[in-house]
C-alpha cells in the first residue's frame, strides 16, 4: 500500500499568510502542518509515501522533513505540481510511483484525532475500487457532501449550497491503480480544477465505492477558521497526553 500526502496548491484562502509560504509549513499548535497527515499515514502502517508539493517554498519541504528519518521512515519521495489545477491534478503526479498499487491519499490540510488503522486495514481486503471516510460536521457545504439512502451513498456533491445530509467527504481517499484512468477521463470544474469529487462519482457510478465514518474529530485547516480550529484541537489533544 502507497502513501500520498498531497500539499500542493497556493493556499490563496489564507493570503497573506501564504505569500510567502506553504500553507501546508505553517504551524499548527507545535509542528509544522504537513506533520500531521504523514503521521496519520505512518500511523496506519504506511511506509512508502510521496509528498506531493508546490507553491511557494517547495524546496523548505525537503529542508524540513529530509529522507523521513524523524519519523522512523528510511526514505521519502516527493514531486511538484505547477500550479493549482485541483486535488486530481495533484493525484495524477503519483501514478508512476504507485506502479499499480493500491494507494491512501490524505490532504496536506486535513488534521485527525485518532487512527485510520482499521480503516486501511478494510480496504486492503477490498478487491476493487475505492473507499471514502465521512464525517457528520455542522457546515457541510463548504465540503464535498454525500447524499446517503438506504445505508448506501447515492451521489456526492462538492460544495453543495443546499446540502443532502450532513456528512462531509473527508480528505482521505482510498484508491487502487484505476484512480489514474478515471482522473484521465476529467474535465476542470467551475473552479477550473480537476475534482476529487468527480473521481468519486465515478466509483460510485461503477458501484465501486464503499465508505466508513471516520472516528474522532476532524478538520481541515485551509481558512482563517479552520487553521485556529485546528491549533485549538491539536493544544487539546497535546495537553491531555
Ligand atoms: O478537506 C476536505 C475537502 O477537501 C473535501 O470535502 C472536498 O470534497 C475537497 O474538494 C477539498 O475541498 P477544498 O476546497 O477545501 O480543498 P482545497 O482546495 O483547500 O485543497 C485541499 C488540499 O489539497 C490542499 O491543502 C493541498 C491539496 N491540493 C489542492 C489543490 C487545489 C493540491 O495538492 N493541489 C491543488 O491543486
Amino acid at each position: 500500500m502507497k502513501g500520498i500526502v498531497l500539499a500542493g496548491g497556493l493556499g490563496k484562502r489564507l493570503y497573506p499568510l501564504t505569500k510567502v509560504t506553504n500553507k501546508h509549513l505553517l504551524p499548527v499548535y507545535n509542528k509544522p502542518m504537513i506533520f500531521y497527515p504523514l503521521m496519520t499515514l505512518i500511523d496506519a502502517g504506511i511506509r512508502d509515501i510521496l509528498i506531493v508539493t508546490g507553491g511557494n517554498s517547495a524546496g523548505d519541504f525537503l529542508r524540513l522533513l529530509g529522507n523521513g528519518k524523524d519519523f522512523g521512515l528510511s526514505h521519502l519521495h516527493y514531486v511538484y505540481q505547477e500550479g493549482e489545477g485541483g486535488i486530481a491534478a495533484a493525484l495524477a503526479l503519483a501514478e508512476h510511483f504507485c506502479g499499480g498499487d493500491k494507494m491512501v491519499v490524505i490532504l496536506g490540510d486535513n488534521i485527525i484525532e485518532k487512527s485510520i488503522k482499521k480503516e486501511v486495514e478494510i480496504f486492503k481486503k477490498q478487491k476493487v475500487g475505492a473507499r471514502i471516510l465521512l464525517k457528520e460536521v455542522e457546515n457541510p457545504e463548504r465540503f464535498g457532501v454525500a447524499e446517503i439512502k438506504d445505508g448506501k451513498i447515492v451521489r456526492i456533491i462538492e460544495k453543495p449550497k443546499k446540502p443532502p445530509s450532513k456528512f462531509a467527504v473527508t480528505g482521505i481517499y482510498m484508491y487502487d491503480s484505476q484512480v489514474f484512468d478515471i482522473i484521465r477521463t476529467l474535465k476542470p470544474s467551475e473552479r477550473g480544477e480537476l475534482e476529487i469529487t468527480d473521481v468519486n462519482n465515478a466509483y460510485l457510478k461503477k458501484g465501486e465505492l464503499t465508505f466508513g465514518i471516520l472516528e474522532g474529530w476532524w478538520t481541515d485547516a485551509g481558512t482563517f477558521d479552520s487553521l485556529l480550529k485546528a491549533n485549538i484541537l491539536v493544544a487539546e489533544k497535546e495537553r491531555k497526553k
